[in-house]
């Protein structure tokens, strides 16, 4: 299972590194637009602290800019991926990307026949947004577990899931349980997952308990 930081903040995904909690980064215009410094320098910086996949969104919403925004992008770093929103010329440019040799994530995929579409047209990842759907009251966990089970069920389709938009350590636990490919995770929840008050009052007892002996 990979964990990749869901940011395009530097020092959030060095100190991930440092842990081991970065085998690559998603970015995406949000993301990228809370840093300062130009699109391409910051992807750059990334590329240079991750030898793993870095994914960068193009904003063309037509194929032919798609494509030609993709093969910019691709020349930043051996590394990058081409994030790729999930409407009918983004799955075009896949297609024509993915025959060119550019791997391909096709985001903002809310629906199991969305994955299935754009497995077929040759993505590399599909980036279901588990939050966001559970926003609106319905259950991104599931949808999970459905584009899991097709693609295990049909293996012509070779495409890998990456769980997007998580937010609560519930569904990392639940996510790794299903044995998702991969899982990228803000920094705030990475936090999160470490911490527990347990822990945090057993270290205060203990700390309490070794005064009695430190200074004999
Ligand atoms: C992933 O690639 C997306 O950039 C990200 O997970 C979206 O998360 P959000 O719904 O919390 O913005």
């Amino acid at each position: 299972m990979d964990i990749y930081v869901d940011s395009a903040n530097l020092n959030e995904i060095c100190q991930a590194k440092e842990l081991g909690l970065a085998d690559g980064v998603t970015t995406n215009p949000s993301l990228i637009a809370k840093e300062n410094g130009k699109f391409e320098e910051i992807l750059k910086g990334i590329c240079h602290e991750v030898s793993g996949p870095v994914h960068a969104e193009v904003l063309s919403l037509d194929a032919e800019g798609i494509v030609k925004e993709g093969k910019e992008l691709a020349k930043i770093a051996d590394n990058i991926v081409i994030k790729i929103p999930m409407i009918h010329d983004g799955l075009k440019a896949v297609r024509k990307l993915d025959a060119e040799g550019i791997k391909t994530n096709v985001t903002l995929i809310f629906s199991a026949g969305q994955a299935i579409l754009a497995a077929k047209a040759g993505a590399t990842y599909v980036c279901p947004f588990l939050g966001r759907l559970d926003d609106i009251g319905h259950d991104g966990l599931e949808l999970l577990s459905t584009i899991r089970t097709i693609f295990i069920n049909n293996p012509d389709l070779r495409c890998q899931i990456i769980a997007a938009s998580t937010r609560t350590p519930a569904h990392i636990v639940e996510l790794s349980s299903m044995g998702v490919d991969i899982l990228t995770v803000p920094s705030k929840l990475l936090t999160q997952l470490e911490k527990h008050p347990l822990t945090d009052s057993g270290i205060e007892q203990f700390c309490k308990d070794a005064e009695k002996f430190k200074n004999l």
